[in-house]
């Protein structure tokens, strides 16, 4: 009994330890990570009841609930279609399914129901060694869970993007099911205009993973998926849009062609890959869907002058940030090669030590055998641009990444500049400091 009262104390003391540790004295640079406002906190925390309660069941062609299996529902479904509609209209297409628990459920669900409507099991996708996530990838769910058939587009590694006629050629001779957009390492807008005609010659679904980008997408910049030609978007709500962790698919229900996909992706969602949907997140979606009609805008173009400021500033400074000739990044990421600094790996846990986090990422060029120390680092700028830095914070910031990866301070001496700088940081903006502010908003409106 001692060492399990010992463990509770321990887990309570840790995760008390966490909240001031990333959120008051770290600067948080991963990309994939996102930062919510006090309101969408605060409409969590106002949500626990909904957090222990299910709804399974069947939903429309609107993304409405249809039926639902058990009782007490009432609210709930207005709660989930509530939600639904706001992220429709957000979007601008007729069709959302929230039911998501995440970014790679989301994938599931998307992959597994495209491949059931085409009874097709090949997938065009981008190489993970250039970016993908491992959800599309033959190593991850996509292969391993699904048994799907990877053929992957040609990747241009001095573009960092996507060959759009030689991934034409193969998308021809595959004749998939599926082809995939997106990724993770994810700096330039991939060429969905260009490859839409062939997509549709061969009668193959296009689905657009914005996990990464989907705040950037609702703020109007780096790409429009739908009117590029994607059929589906699927996304976390979590990353660049500051939303509680969860997923969602997007889509328009505009054609027989596209009811076949949504039913069976439907199906693919219930009963297939869920029973407790999460619902507590849902209301917190909604306000979070607010923000990015408000402010996404503001938020989305500050947050990509932000990584293209930090990638000049690095470079100028002798750090090796790709695509100095494309501008670095039109997303809210940079990749950096830091191989003459002793890879990856070494620079990112020297970073960590000095309070600044980030990931080690492989870049296309190099060896995928040695995952565990590649040259690159994957820098992410939403998480500071909420926080209301500026170009000139920005600068500040590089200036301390410098002084650690050049080995001129310690890192103990850095973190103590983190902490102060990031004392000066702690508002998050482009947001509602809380509920009542949002709904004050709606009433003066
Ligand atoms: C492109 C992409 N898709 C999907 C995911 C998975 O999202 P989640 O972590 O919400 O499952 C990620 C995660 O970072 C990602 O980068």
């Amino acid at each position: 009994m001692e060492e399990f009262l010992n463990l509770v104390q321990k887990l309570v003391d840790a995760s008390q330890r966490h909240e001031n540790y990333r959120d008051l004295e770290c600067i948080n640079l991963i990309a994939s990570e996102g930062l919510k406002s006090p309101a969408v906190r605060q409409m969590l925390s106002l949500s626990s009841d909904l957090e222990g309660r299910y709804a399974e069941g069947e939903n429309d062609f609107k993304g409405h609930v249809k039926k639902r299996y058990y009782q007490g529902q009432e609210y709930i479904t207005a709660i989930e279609d509530h939600t639904t509609d706001l992220i429709k209209r957000l979007f601008g297409c007729s069709w959302a399914d929230l039911r998501l628990v995440s970014g790679t459920h989301a994938n599931l669900a998307t992959f597994k129901g495209l491949s059931m409507a085409t009874k097709n099991r090949k997938m065009v996708v981008t190489p993970l060694s250039c970016g993908a996530h491992i959800s599309h990838d033959y190593a991850g769910l996509a292969g391993s869970v699904l048994g799907l058939e990877n053929i992957n587009h040609v990747y241009d590694v001095d573009e960092f993007n996507i060959d759009p006629d030689k991934s034409a050629d193969v998308i021809r001779a595959a004749k998939p099911g599926i082809i995939t957009f997106g990724g993770s390492l994810f700096l330039f807008p991939h060429p969905l205009n260009e490859l839409k005609t062939v997509a549709n010659e061969v009668g193959a679904y296009v689905a657009y993973d914005a996990s990464h980008v989907l705040g950037l997408i609702a703020g109007g910049v780096f790409q429009d998926p739908f009117s590029e030609g994607a059929d589906f978007i699927t996304s976390s709500t979590h990353k660049t849009f500051p939303g509680p962790q969860g997923g969602v698919i997007l889509g328009n229900c505009s054609s027989k062609r596209m009811e076949k996909a949504i039913k069976s992706i439907q199906f693919a969602i219930f009963p297939l890959s869920t029973s407790n949907t999460h619902l507590g997140r849902l209301p917190a979606v909604g306000i979070a869907a607010l923000e990015m009609k408000i402010f996404g805008a503001e938020l989305a173009k500050r947050t990509v002058e932000n990584a293209q400021t930090a990638g000049q500033y690095l470079y100028e400074n002798g750090i090796n940030v790709v695509c100095e000739a494309k501008g670095f990044t039109k997303s809210h990421q940079i990749a950096v090669d830091v191989g003459e600094f002793q890879g990856g790996k070494k620079v990112a846990h020297q970073l960590e030590a000095a309070n600044i986090i980030l990931n080690k990422n492989l870049l296309p060029y190099n060896d995928q055998d040695n995952r565990d120390n590649p040259s690159g680092l994957r820098i992410g700028f939403q998480d500071v641009t909420r926080r209301g830095f500026g170009k000139g914070d920005i600068k500040h910031l590089c200036d301390l990444i410098l002084k650690v990866i050049t080995g001129k301070n310690a890192p103990s001496e850095v973190r103590e500049m983190v902490i102060a700088m990031k004392r000066e940081f702690n508002e998050v903006k482009y947001g509602f400091q809380s509920l009542e502010e949002a709904l004050n908003l709606i009433k003066r409106t």
